[in-house]
């Protein structure tokens, strides 16, 4: 199922294109040489644990961050570095880690914040009726604070606000970050519904590789700012080194042992 949609995004165009990115933190550099790249319709992913370097791809890619060298393409056009409101009026939204919403706004101002940038009123309110049906708690507490949501329904919140504008591209922050795991499949589902009925591509960051790697079509594995794996997520998924270091499934016996302690290469 995720494998067909991975071949047939194979084919699509490149929309999302890194290459060489470097960026730092001050004298920290967090990642070196990162290349990798996204099709239009597929949901890609980003494997690696803390401080990997994961948030930072993304953050220089919505433009938070601005590289120190290398290049990101978005449609065909260089966006290195450029202002994030621009990055977003050309179709590419970032759902920061941690949800960030705003909490004395009400829910409803807090989606139309979303669309600041659209002067669509119809498409608007189209879209508000469609996240409220992706999220109808959403539509309930409309009226409400944002801050007064509970934290999975402010992930719901961040998610549609990004959504409100009408993205081609969606960067998603450990969206699972916090959550149980019954809201965590319920938010992955909707993930997956926007990224096939919309048609919206993801880029998705995780910690949650099991989550992660049943919905993406590619994946990529970060380890100390550097892209160490890239390959379709069903091929992943049976990596030994993935299963024991991400999914946490061992070999049995002696053997397991001795390559559980083993100093861990790739491959
Ligand atoms: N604002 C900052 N100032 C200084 N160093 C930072 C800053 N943000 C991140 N770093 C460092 O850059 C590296 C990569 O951090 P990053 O936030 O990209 O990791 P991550 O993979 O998203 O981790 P996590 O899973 O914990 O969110 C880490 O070593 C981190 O300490
Ligand atoms: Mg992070």
């Amino acid at each position: 199922m995720t494998t067909d949609h991975a071949s047939a995004t194979e084919q699509a165009e490149v929309l999302l294109l890194l290459s060489n990115v470097e960026a730092a933190y001050g004298p920290v550099k967090a990642i070196r040489g990162v290349s990798l790249q996204v099709r239009r319709g597929e949901i890609a992913t980003v494997l690696g644990s803390n401080g990997a370097g994961k948030s930072t791809i993304l953050k220089t890619i919505s433009g938070v961050l601005d590289p120190t060298r290398g290049t990101v393409q978005f449609k065909g056009q260089d966006i290195t570095g450029r202002d994030p409101a621009d990055i977003v009026k050309r179709g590419l939204v970032q759902v920061p880690e941690g949800r960030e919403v705003f909490p004395l706004l009400s829910v409803r101002d807090n989606l139309l914040m979303g669309a600041y940038t659209r002067h669509d009123r119809d498409g608007v309110a189209t879209d508000l009726e469609q996240v409220y049906a992706y999220f109808p708690i959403l539509r309930e507490r409309q009226r409400q604070d944002a801050g007064l949501l509970s934290g999975g329904q402010q992930q719901m919140l961040a998610i549609s606000r990004a959504l409100m504008s009408r993205p081609e591209l969606i960067l998603l922050d450990e969206p699972s970050l916090g959550l149980s795991p019954k809201l965590t499949r319920e938010i992955f589902e909707i993930v997956v519904r926007i990224n096939r009925e919309r048609g919206t591509t993801i880029l998705l960051v995780e910690q949650n590789a099991n989550m992660a790697l049943n919905v993406a079509d590619h994946g990529y594995v970060i380890e100390n700012g550097r892209i160490v794996l890239a390959d379709r997520c069903s091929v992943l998924r049976d990596k030994d080194d993935i299963r024991e270091f991400y999914l946490g499934v061992k070999d049995e016996g002696v053997r397991g042992e001795r390559r559980w302690k083993k100093k861990k290469t790739w491959r």
